[in-house]
């Protein structure tokens, strides 16, 4: 009760200016600013959209347009969104560019999603295999091919070559991490790699360690107990099926191996939430602040139906506030 009585109070005084305004000025003057405000108010939105979208100015037919946010549709499948999105996403879920096109997967797995109008889950779940075109030749463009066995990229072999990591018994705890990151948007600093430390397994049960590597919900050694190990590098480098028993992880979930693992990651909250997260870096350049809550609850509803990035990004840069 208190409240809305608190929220009416400012309206009054607002309504009477405005009433005072129309009064006292000729009528036609007030219409003629308002159309100039709307119109200048469209093409501002216009631009930001276009900016937003496609990194460039729009067009001089969408700038006299009237509904601005009407161009989403257009601009969602325009190649230049798909490739900027794809470079975006890349950015996000690598910490430095790839050394050859495949290690940058996640760049082109987003780009066939994108293009081939497929869910967002497909990325990490999708049957798909990332590799260079020409097997012989790792610096060789990459491309996207059906699998069977595929993972989304993480299958991949450039991808899990790259994030194999160092780790003494071969355990992929830098292949887990990422996992998770990219799927839920987890972020941790890897803090101690000091020489004085003990770096093996049991070592990472210490105190200052356990708080990342085992006890919580994201416990990095007991996600990667799911994945199995790697020998040797680089070229030579060979993994390993998971030989131990499933771990429960991610607040008790049962999990036996890295598909049920990236499975669990995209039916969890935190992946829908991710989703609109990375619309909002998109578009905003930022996350949503706590005044955006209706609109980010609207993005995480409607991304939780069909899965579809485009439909997050939809409901950010068509809600009247992204053009305020
Ligand atoms: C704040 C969370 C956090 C804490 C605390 C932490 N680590 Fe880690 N650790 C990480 C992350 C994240 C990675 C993955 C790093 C990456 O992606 O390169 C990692 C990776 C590792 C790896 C694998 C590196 C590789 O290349 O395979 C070792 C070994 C390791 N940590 C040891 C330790 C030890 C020992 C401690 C305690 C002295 C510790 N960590 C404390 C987050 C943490």
């Amino acid at each position: 009760m208190k409240r809305s009585f608190r929220t009416l109070l400012p309206v009054a005084p607002i309504a009477v200016a405005v009433l005072f305004a129309a009064t006292s000025t000729p009528r036609r003057a007030v219409a003629e600013s308002a159309t100039v405000d709307a119109a200048e108010k469209a093409e501002k939105c216009t631009t930001r959209l276009f900016t937003a979208m496609v990194g460039e100015g729009a067009t001089p037919e969408a700038l006299a347009s009237s509904n601005p946010q009407a161009s989403f549709a257009a601009l969602v499948v325009d190649p230049r969104f798909q490739e900027r999105f794809s470079r975006f996403i890349n950015s996000q879920f690598n910490a430095t560019p790839g050394a050859t096109p495949a290690e940058d997967a996640s760049y082109y797995l987003a780009r066939f999603v994108l293009t081939q109008d497929k869910p967002w889950s497909d990325m990490f779940v999708g049957r798909y295999d990332v590799a260079p075109t020409n097997a012989q030749q790792a610096g060789s463009e990459a491309r996207v091919t059906d699998d069977p066995n595929g993972l989304g990229y993480f299958h991949s072999r450039a991808w899990m070559v790259r994030y194999a990591g160092n780790e003494a018994a071969g355990i992929r705890i830098v292949a887990a991490y990422r996992m998770m990151q990219n799927t839920i948007g987890l972020t941790l600093a890897a803090t101690t790699n000091a020489p004085e430390v003990d770096l093996s397994a049991s070592g990472r049960k210490a105190a200052q360690c356990a708080g990342c590597h085992y006890n919580p919900w994201f416990a990095l050694d007991k996600v990667a107990a799911v994945f199995g190990t790697k020998t040797g590098m680089g070229d030579t480098t060979r993994f390993t099926a998971p030989a131990g028993g499933p771990q429960s992880i991610l607040g008790g979930v049962m999990v036996s191996n890295d598909r049920e693992l990236a499975e669990a990651l995209v039916a969890n909250e935190a992946f829908n939430v991710n989703a609109c997260r990375l619309a909002y870096r998109y578009l905003y350049g930022r996350i949503e602040n706590s005044c955006e809550g209706p609109v980010f609850d609207a993005c995480v509803d409607a991304f939780k139906k069909d899965k579809k990035i485009t439909t997050a990004l939809a409901v950010v840069a068509k809600d009247p506030t992204f053009c305020e």
